[in-house]
Formats: structure tokens, sequence, C-alpha cells
């Protein structure tokens, strides 16, 4: 798979079949994301890989967790109708794939609360960095993450990534054993192999045109 195919098949799944994870793939994908570019190389990011029993114990720990107020908010850009038009337009796909009406609220919420459980995958990455990281190396997180996922589709798995996870940011310092001081939790990364039959993982997605958000300056 050259590095375009892995862009192109990467997309978030959400259904997964029971085969599971083995340690070494794992680690191989792990070994080689540590290449990832960073600020300063400071290399901020740090997480921990769950499968198995623990994997097992961490959602009955989830499943009677209260959700507490989000880490950090992602949610604000909705206030402006574009990216708002983006967001309703992704959940029209992935809602409508699930035969979830539009309207109805309490069905919605219920397809959310699959998060809970990483949609079933047969592995979860919990990431954070420590506290005193700045914008710049969530940046270089997020590069890191992007490269764990295309590595991912090298060895034919498949993930999500849940920011639905820093909902229970206490909850989950608590269960690593990570100083709640120290740590910042960021995301969750629902790891296995796609169910390639569910909708879920077959709705179209949408982008915005190349155009309207790159210049090209200079090129004539
Ligand atoms: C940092 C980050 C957090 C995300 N959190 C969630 C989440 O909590 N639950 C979920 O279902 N999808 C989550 N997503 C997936 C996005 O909804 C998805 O990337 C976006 O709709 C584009 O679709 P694609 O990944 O299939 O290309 C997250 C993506 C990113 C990059």
């Amino acid at each position: 798979m050259n590095v375009s195919e892995a862009v192109k098949t990467r997309r978030s799944v959400r259904a997964f079949t029971d085969q599971p994870v083995d340690l070494e793939t794992i680690r191989r994908v792990m070994d080689t994301a540590r290449w990832a570019p960073s600020g300063c190389n400071y290399q901020p990011w740090e997480a921990t890989i769950l499968s198995g029993k623990v994997l097992a114990d961490f959602r009955k720990t989830l499943a009677d967790a209260a959700m507490e107020q989000a880490e950090y908010d992602w949610a604000a850009p909705g206030n402006e109708d574009a990216y708002k038009q983006r967001l309703d337009n992704v959940s029209k796909g992935m809602f409508g794939a699930m035969g979830i009406a539009r309207d109805d609220t309490a069905g919605r919420m219920q397809a959310m609360e699959r998060n809970r459980t990483s949609f079933d995958s047969p592995a979860l990455m919990l990431c954070y960095f420590p506290r005193l990281m700045k914008e710049a190396q969530w940046s270089d997180t997020g590069m890191w993450l992007q490269t764990v996922a295309l590595l991912l589709r090298e060895e034919g798995l498949d993930s999500c990534f849940q920011e639905y996870m820093a909902l229970f940011a206490n909850t989950i310092r608590d269960f690593l054993g990570l100083d709640q001081h120290r740590y910042m939790f960021f995301c969750g990364m629902a790891i296995g192999y796609r169910d390639q039959d569910d909708p879920v993982n077959n709705f179209e997605r949408e982008r915005v045109p190349l155009d309207d958000q790159i210049k090209f300056l200079g090129w004539e």
C-alpha cells in the first residue's frame, strides 16, 4: 500500500469484526510512528493501548461512569454556519447509514453512546500528554495520531479517533493510574479490523473543494 492509498482508504470505522489485533503488529505500528515530526522534537504524545481483559475491565468501568465536563472544547467552531454545516452533513451521513431519522433524538443519543464501548473494537488507544503542552504540541500530537492511523491501514487495520472519551477524562486517568494534575487527556482511538458490510462504514463523506481552502501563488 502506498501513502495515497493509505490516506484515501482511511476512514473513521465504527463497526469492527471480532478478529483480535496482535501485539507484534501494534508494536510495529507504534514503533514506526515514533518518526512523526514535532516542533523542537518534543514528541509530546503519550498513550496506553488496551486489549483483552484490561479492555473489558475498562469498558465495565466506563459503563458505570458519569459523564464529566469535557476536558477541552471541541464544539466551538459549530457557532459559525459553514462549520455547523459540515457537522450536520457528516451527522446526516452517519445517522442515515444507521437508519436513524433526523428527528430521532433518542436514537441519535443511543448511537453516540456506542462511543462508550469504542464500537466494540478489539483494541483501544488512549492518548494524553502533560498539561504544560500548548497549541503547538496539540498539533504535533495530531500529526502523530494521523501517522498511527495511516500505518494501521498499511497493516490492514482501521481506526476511529474518539474525542468523546474526553468526557471521561478523570475516570480514564484513574483507570490508567495517571496523575490528574500532570496529564491532559486528549482522545481515544478505536482500533481493529473493519466490518466491510456495515453501512456505518460505507456512507459517503464530504470534503471541501481543494481551491476553497488552498491557494497556489507564483506557479504560472
Ligand atoms: C481528534 C478527532 C476526534 C474525533 N472524535 C470522534 C468521536 O468521538 N466519535 C466519532 O464517532 N468520531 C470521531 N472523530 C471522527 C470524525 O468524525 C471524522 O474524522 C470526520 O467526520 C471525517 O470522517 P472520516 O474520518 O471518516 O474521514 C474524530 C476525529 C478526530 C480527528
